[in-house]
């Protein structure tokens, strides 16, 4: 039967990614329950990644099916275009003001991370263009950031594989670098943090602040493989937006609603962005939903405006999509999961450091809350990277699917950020697979 849904499979699909090499062995996903994943072979596998980082509250979730359920039979859809709108659309809205930075009140929703970016990067040339400083158009971001995948997300996506079929990039994206703890080169007297901060500071004076619109960043990066900021880096973040007038705008598609132990990334650092996008957790997955919240500032700039702010999609402020949103959110309140997520995360350390942290090819084991790391690498002292052909990263993930755990790599970075339900003892089951996986392809 699986064999025969692959075959279909390859005639029928073209996929996110699309590389058929690896559609020829793809899992045909049937059932999830909880942490847990079923394929078409009968075969389960703890779901090391919830989903895309999104199902943070496991899967088979009743109450969202009927979430969306009630909301399709009242009003399963309505335009959410100037003119109209709809009560769940206000509910979470409401929701969000009192969930996100407190300068943050106002939400513009989408379905999903890229039109979070896309919509945050129009909505900060287009604040620009009303408070008449019309040049001000540049986006930096920073390598290794992940932002999606549309034109302009993916210009601002600092992970090159992404651009060359797709290339001219769009004009106006700049990258400087991200911090690295880990492989961080040693300065005179600054610390690493302030060092890869001031990098904007250098780039914006070298672009000319009259021409930079916004910085965009995740306070976590994620999909380039967990990379923790040290402390000191944000907070100069934010005083170099504030002293050249740049919109400091926070991907928190990740990082938001819990999965770092705070219910957004930057708390942890004292900081606020003036604007927020968020995806992913804020359904669990259940339905796609997006957006972005904005400050009081902007959204006066916005309310005052002589014209309409032409940008809009037809899914924007779905309100089913609304309404299992709420419910997701009211139940990571109800039972706490945000402090569950940095419960969680920090056994996952505990247990990933006590069986990995000798091993002669593990180079670091980080993270911040429930999302972690570990980076494999050819030479402990030196930090020297395998070579991408010995593709020891995807070694590793074929040896931990045998074993019964399913996640992502990024080159031999084995990244994790499991549901915020998954049971204690499959927290230790996690460590236990990728210990041994470890083992079977680089040895003791
Ligand atoms: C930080 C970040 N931003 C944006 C996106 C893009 O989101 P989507 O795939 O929903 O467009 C992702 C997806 O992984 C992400 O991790």
């Amino acid at each position: 039967m699986p064999a025969d849904f692959l075959e279909r499979d390859l005639a029928s699909l073209v996929h996110p990614l699309h590389d058929v090499k690896a559609q020829r062995a793809a899992h045909v996903w049937v059932r999830g329950s909880g942490a847990l994943l079923f394929d078409a072979d009968g075969k389960e596998y703890i779901d090391g990644l919830s989903g895309l980082w999104n199902v943070a509250l496991g899967h088979g979730r009743r109450e969202l099916a009927d979430a969306a359920r009630e909301q399709m039979a009242t009003l399963a859809y309505a335009s959410g275009y100037t003119g109209n709108t709809n009560v769940p659309a206000i509910e979470l809205a409401e929701k969000l003001a009192r969930l996100t930075y407190p300068r943050i009140n106002r939400f513009f929703f989408t379905s999903g991370g890229a039109e979070a970016n896309e919509s945050a990067i129009k909505l900060a040339r287009s604040c620009w263009k009303l408070r008449g400083q019309p040049a001000k158009t540049k986006v930096i971001s920073r390598e290794l950031g992940y932002h999606g995948t549309t034109l302009a997300a993916m210009s601002a996506t600092g992970i090159a594989g992404y651009w060359p079929l797709f290339e001219p990039r769009v004009p106006g994206f700049i990258h400087i670098p991200s911090p690295y703890p880990y492989r961080a080169q040693a300065t005179d007297g600054a610390s690493h943090g302030v060092t890869i901060a001031n990098e904007l500071e250098k780039a914006i004076v070298r672009e000319g602040a009259e021409t930079v619109a916004m910085f965009l960043a995740e306070p976590v990066i994620g999909v380039g493989g967990v990379i923790v900021p040290p402390d000191d880096y944000f907070p100069r973040i934010r005083e170099i937006c504030d002293r050249y007038d740049v919109l400091f705008a926070a991907d928190e598609v990740i990082t938001g609603f819990g999965r770092t132990g705070r219910w957004f990334a930057l708390e942890h650092w004292g900081v606020a962005p003036d604007i927020v996008q968020f995806a992913k957790a804020i359904t669990s997955g259940y339905f796609p939903v997006g957006g972005v919240g904005i400050s009081d500032q902007i959204a006066q700039v916005l309310d005052e405006a002589p014209v309409p702010w032409m940008h809009a999609y037809t899914y924007s402020a779905h309100p089913t999509g609304c309404a299992v949103a709420l419910r997701t959110l009211q139940i990571i309140e109800e039972e706490n999961l945000v402090t569950e997520a940095s419960r969680k995360g920090a056994k996952l350390m505990d247990a990933l450091r006590s069986r990995l942290a000798n091993h002669p090819h593990v180079g670091e084991i980080r993270g911040k809350g429930f999302m972690c790391a570990v980076e494999f690498v050819n030479d402990r002292e030196t930090k020297q990277p395998f070579a991408p052909e010995e593709q020891v990263g995807a070694l590793v993930h074929e040896e931990a699917q045998k074993r019964g755990l399913f996640s992502r790599i990024r080159g031999d970075v084995f990244v994790l950020a499991p549901p915020f339900v998954i049971p204690d003892d499959l927290v230790e089951r996690i460590a236990e697979i990728l210990a041994s996986a470890t083992e079977a392809v680089l040895g003791r």
